[in-house]
């Protein structure tokens, strides 16, 4: 699952490829979404230095699978049941992304937290789910500015991984993306500066370290999300333990996410 590439970072040393994914959110019809796959198509068909994953919403998953299929992009989803199948009217299953053409899907973005009253219990239903088919997780955890403000940050990540990722062995976890997003900088052009995602990230890997292994923990890529351009990637990616983005409202145009993904490098 984790490819060795050399890099020329501080990554090098644990190998892990940088990854940038798009969060679509409920953004594009059919038709956009296939035009924004093949803008990206165009201006990234080869590149292979990071793992470039673009999540559209459930609609157009099949037709940008089609687009992007012959290329180095890959396909996620934004969401999925924790059931394989059955009376649950509405829901995605695992198997269907899988079939859509997904390799990834995000789990437990803030705004399902908030809107869908998404728990850590239900979220860690859902990796689950997800790791049993062989899709690859990219759970998301992140603190609001309230949170952040009263000094809870580290208290809320630990409290979110915790409940997230609880009951599982490493073998299960095989393709494993943790994503830290605070609230506070989702959407708000505010992003986190590097040393404050930094920060979170150390103590993510550490987290893992001590629950896991560090050499688990050395393979997980941590991305950080939140107001994420192409002015800014530079500086988060410098950071040891920031192996890429989780892209929201700049993965909607061509340009600023294929700047982004060239930037991160
Ligand atoms: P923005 O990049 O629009 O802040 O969104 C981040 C996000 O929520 C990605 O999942």
């Amino acid at each position: 699952m984790f490819r060795v590439v050399p890099l020329l970072s501080k990554r090098k040393e644990y190998m892990r490829k940088p990854l940038i994914a798009g969060n679509w959110k409920m953004y594009k019809t059919i038709n956009e979404a296939i035009a924004l796959a093949n803008g990206l198509k165009r201006e990234l068909l080869d590149f292979d230095k990071a793992d470039i994953v673009i999540c559209p919403p459930f609609t157009c998953l099949s037709e940008v699978y089609e687009v992007i299929m012959e290329s180095e992009i890959k396909l996620g989803a934004q969401n999925l049941c924790w059931e394989k199948e059955g009376a649950y009217t509405g829901e995605i299953s695992p198997l269907m992304l899988k079939d859509s053409g997904c390799e990834f899907v995000i789990i437990g973005h803030s705004e399902r937290r908030k809107y869908f009253l998404e728990s850590n219990e239900l979220i860690n239903k859902k990796i689950k789910a997800a790791l049993v088919v062989g899709l690859s997780p990219i759970c998301c955890v992140g603190e609001t500015l309230e949170e952040r403000e009263a000094g809870k940050t580290i208290e809320i990540i630990k409290n979110q991984l915790e409940g997230c990722l609880k009951g599982f062995a490493i073998e299960d976890m095989l393709g494993m993306v943790v994503a830290y997003e605070p609230v506070w900088a989702i959407g708000t052009g505010k992003n986190a500066t590097a040393l404050q995602a930094q920060e979170v990230h150390k103590f993510i890997r550490n987290w893992l370290a001590e629950n896991f292994s560090s050499g688990f923990a050395d393979n997980v890529r941590i991305l950080y999300g939140g107001s994420v351009k192409p002015a800014n990637i530079k500086d988060l990616m410098k950071e040891a333990d920031v192996d890429g983005a989780l892209v929201g409202g700049a993965s909607l145009e061509v340009s600023s996410f294929t700047q982004i993904v060239k930037n991160a490098i």
